[in-house]
């Protein structure tokens, strides 16, 4: 699970990158650059499978270690008395006790997010995709795609902003407990990674929540 979630934030520091060029440069032109690179790049292309295995071995593992937590706490609680008046809130975070939840949360979230994107850009394809760019007809216009759609579906932001914020719950647990799991923690470490987990959180739920309500705010005013 460290390793998988480990290599996912490494995916999601590329992603927020690129992602930000949306909003540095009204123009497009940087971000449909960078979409191109991402979608013709051959070292790119054998990590997109690699990056969908370790989306899929980090949701099995997840739900393996969920379904044995829930049974020990079951047998727990029905065994030994003295475990029975204790709180399940007792002793941990909220995030950690919600990893699951927060975890099916963004996988809704991320199938609305590539159906809408991904899937277009990959296989379908879409009007929006074709409108010119100053880069030459082989390039698609990503940019166009995605800020329309933030523009016309204002419901398609609010979607964004849960996810980005469920994100940000799930990395604030998931950072120091990965870099635990993997032994690289001691007692002054542990406060260490909490205080990185928090920073990366605020960073990721940020940012991700940021772009498209900076777009659909911008066409507003
Ligand atoms: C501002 C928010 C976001 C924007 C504008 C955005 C944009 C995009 C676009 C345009 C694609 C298609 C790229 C292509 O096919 O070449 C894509 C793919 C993808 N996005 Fe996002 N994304 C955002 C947030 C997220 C978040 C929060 C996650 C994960 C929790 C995520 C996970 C993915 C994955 C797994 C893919 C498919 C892999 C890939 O094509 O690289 N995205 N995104």
């Amino acid at each position: 699970m460290s390793i998988t979630g480990l290599f996912l934030i490494l995916f999601l520091i590329v992603h927020l990158t690129v992602n930000s060029m949306i909003v540095f440069d009204s123009s497009g032109e940087l971000f449909n650059r960078a979409a191109h690179f991402m979608a013709t790049d051959p070292v790119i292309g054998i990590i997109e499978p690699v990056l969908a295995i370790g989306l899929i071995l980090h949701f099995i593992f997840a739900s393996i270690i969920t379904y044995n937590n829930q049974v020990k706490r079951d047998i727990n609680y029905s065994s030994f008395g003295r475990y029975k008046s204790r709180k399940a809130s007792e002793g941990s975070a909220w995030t950690s006790r919600n990893m699951y939840i927060l975890g099916a949360v963004i996988l809704t979230f991320l199938v609305i997010h590539l159906i809408n994107f991904f899937w277009k850009m990959k296989f379908t394809g879409d009007p929006l995709l074709e409108q010119s760019t100053n880069l030459g007809s082989d390039v698609e216009n990503a940019y166009a795609l995605v800020t329309t759609k933030f523009i016309e579906w204002k419901w398609l932001v609010g979607i964004y902003v849960i996810g980005a914020v469920a994100l940000g719950l799930h990395l604030h647990h998931g950072v120091w407990s990965s870099f635990q799991t993997l032994g690289w923690s001691n007692r002054r470490w542990r406060h260490n990674w909490n205080i990185i987990g928090i920073v990366i959180s605020i960073l990721f739920a940020g940012g991700f929540a940021f772009i498209p309500l900076f777009v659909m705010i911008k066409s507003m005013v």
